[in-house]
């Protein structure tokens, strides 16, 4: 993709990098090692415009909960330029996104002070009751927003981004559904803009016209009462007229969550939006969500003009390499992002910005991936996903590396997982990318092999690694022999199933199966004893997922505990009543369990080799407990040698 220039800022190429809260700075908002590279390890793949995450400018009531990156002060410019030196040095532009998190966030992240807001009206989705804002608060705020614009200046960055977007500060000043106010900063479309031209001109005073101002905008809001996609464009019109020479466009709040697209979402959902907006102003504009899934859905989105820019988010988390990828044309080496919102999901609950597909992310800064001095013969037992990143991350630390599975295909659950059409691109391109690298890399698949001692002597191994994974179990209940198992039917592309199915589970598992047979046109109930369905998913995922399962017409019975299972009925309990549902085939998805290795240990063990378990226990049947397992293992091999 060519090269662009956004007031005077030359971007090599059409690639940004969204913003994306990671918590990898320290607690009181300094920039670490650990941020610095994991911007540069992506700066380095080619990405041509770096965001940097929510960025706060006021501490006391302006920052997302938690340790986001900080611009509040000047004590903070030192790290702030050292992040800025380090990306540089790779031909990569990098802007800080400019934050005031508003109402959504509680006041415990805000020392019991009240979260501060327009209106006070309170966030439904996460936020107590916020306090509106005085005058005197709002042109603090403002001077605020300058006064980190200037820093970002000083501290080197190539431009600065507003948030805008999202449900923060500033959309909660232009949207109706969060500004109610009735003074000048309110009511009338006029009003609501003031808050965020206030800001716009206070920048340039302070920055100039020449320093590239970029500005991040929900251009439709999706909730009720909220900001419409006609205002929305009127709102971009506006911020082209006040100075702004980039809008970086995408969707919504947290509460309309349509942000980040999930699985069986289109891949081009939000690309209306940006060019809805390329229709209405001159400025360039940047599109964004899912993008880099189908990377030619990115590129035909530049060519075809529906925008100058497109931002990967998580698909730069799965992959570092992506921009590198599609700039060599090795769409088959990319490592596709799930869709799954893991990565949302651990900095939802306090962890570290993790991901469900490359553990290494947030650990660039140790340099993990070091050729090992003693390089082994190693034979691994079972290619599903702990298995298969332990083959992959031993062979590129220098080990030779032997698969043995028993199943004529490759990815265990993940392969299970890629039969849904929902969610067949996501997780038929994760399989398609190990695939690449069990070749790439030399390593020797063997499939419908099963790993005896005597064929494991074939390879003359140092050591053994048991990967065997989970099985799935059966649902321990009167008449279970009339149970199958949702899994296998789901592998067998659903043979021999009758028209009305009961799946039984709310699990992962048991939406797959559900989803895949609706597909088939079947009809569905999904049969669970909790309170509601996808629990152990990503808190996102799993509100997305009911969404789905509800608008796909699958019938979800919660609440419901299994009594017994009759040859063509489901006879259950709910509110202490027993009732009977009939269908003609009752499947099991009540979840894994690791399979036992205890006698193939202690064959390969008398035979004298060298064994090494990938056992995840509790995780097992979880793709990122695998992954992560399978990787941490391979890299602690020389010191279990
Ligand atoms: C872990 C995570 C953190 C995010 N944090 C921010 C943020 O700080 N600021 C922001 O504007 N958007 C944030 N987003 C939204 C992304 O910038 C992006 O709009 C969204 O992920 C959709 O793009 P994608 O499908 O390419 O991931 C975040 C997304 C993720 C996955
Ligand atoms: S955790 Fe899931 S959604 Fe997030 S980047 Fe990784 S694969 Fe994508």
């Amino acid at each position: 993709m060519q090269s662009i220039n956004i007031n005077g800022l030359r971007l090599k190429n059409r690639i940004s990098m969204a913003p994306m809260y990671t918590k990898y700075a320290s607690e009181s908002g300094e920039v670490t090692d650990k941020l610095i590279e994991y911007f540069v390890r992506r700066a380095k793949s080619e990405v041509g415009l770096i965001i940097l995450e929510n960025t706060c400018i006021e501490w006391e009531q302006g920052r997302i909960y938690g340790n986001p990156v900080a611009i509040h002060d000047d004590r903070f410019l030192p790290g702030l330029n050292e992040l800025v030196k380090s990306v540089h040095r790779y031909g990569a532009k990098i802007i800080p996104e400019i934050h005031h998190v508003g109402r959504q966030v509680f006041s415990d992240n805000l020392n019991g002070k009240p979260p501060l807001a327009p209106s006070a009206v309170r966030s439904e989705v996460g936020g107590d009751m916020p306090k509106a804002m005085s005058e005197e608060e709002i042109l603090e705020t403002i001077e605020a927003f300058a006064d980190a614009a200037l820093r970002a200046k000083k501290a080197g960055f190539d431009g600065v981004e507003l948030h805008g977007a999202h449900g923060y500060l500033i959309q909660e000043f232009i949207s109706p559904l969060t500004n109610r106010r009735e003074d000048k900063w309110g009511g009338s479309f006029k009003n609501r803009c003031r808050f965020a031209v206030e800001i716009i001109r206070k920048i340039r005073q302070k920055v100039g016209r020449d320093f590239p101002l970029f500005f991040r905008l929900s251009a439709e809001e999706a909730s009720k009462g909220g900001l419409s996609l006609e205002e929305g464009l009127k709102y971009a019109k506006v911020l082209e007229a006040e100075g702004v020479d980039c809008l970086d466009v995408t969707h919504g709040n947290y509460e309309s969550l349509k942000h980040f697209p999930m699985q069986g979402d289109p891949f081009d959902q939000l690309l209306y939006l940006s060019e809805a907006v390329k229709k209405e102003v001159e400025i360039p504009v940047i599109a964004v969500g899912s993008l880099g899934i189908k990377p030619e859905i990115a590129e035909n989105a530049v060519r075809e003009g529906k925008a100058d820019l497109v931002n990967f988010g998580r698909e730069l988390l799965a992959d570092p390499d992506l921009a590198k990828k599609i700039k060599n044309d090795k769409l088959e080496e990319i490592r596709t992002c799930l869709r799954c919102n893991e990565c949302t999901g651990s900095i939802d609950t306090g962890k570290y910005l993790a991901c469900a597909v490359n553990p290494e992310l947030g650990y660039e800064y140790k340099n993990l991936m070091k050729k090992t001095q003693s390089p082994k013969s190693i034979v691994v037992v079972g290619a599903g996903p702990a298995g298969l990143k332990y083959s992959i991350t031993a062979s590129k630390l220098g080990h030779k590396v032997t698969i043995l599975e028993k199943n004529d295909y490759i990815g265990g659950l993940v392969k299970a997982a890629s039969i849904p059409e929902y969610k067949n691109v996501e997780f038929s391109g994760l399989l398609n990318y190990y695939s690449t690298m069990i070749k790439r890399l030399g390593i020797n698949l063997n499939l419908s092999t099963e790993a005896t001692a005597e064929k494991i002597d074939e390879y003359a191994p140092d050591i053994v690694v048991l990967a065997v994974g989970s099985k799935a179990v059966k649902l321990p209940v009167k008449g279970s022999e009339y149970l199958e198992i949702a899994v296998e039917k789901l592998l067998d592309n659903g043979k021999g199933l009758g028209e009305d199915i009961c799946v039984i589970g709310g699990s992962g598992v048991g939406l797959d199966t559900a989803m895949f047979l609706r597909e088939k046109n079947k009809n569905v109930k999904i049969l669970e004893m909790k309170d509601s369905i996808a629990e152990e998913l990503s808190p996102m995922l799993s509100t997305h997922l009911r969404k789905v399962v509800k608008d796909n017409k699958i019938e979800v019975l919660s609440s419901h505990l299994v009594k017994e299972i009759k040859e063509g009925s489901v006879v259950l309990e709910h509110q202490g009543q027993e009732k009977e549902i009939v269908c003609d085939n009752a499947l099991s998805a009540v979840g894994f369990q690791q399979i036992k290795t205890a006698a193939m240990k202690k064959e390969l063990l008398d035979s004298g080799y060298m064994i090494y378990s990938l056992e995840v226990g509790a995780g097992c049947g979880h793709i990122m407990d695998a992954t992560r397992n399978g990787f941490w293992s391979a890299l602690e091999l020389d010191e279990n040698l």
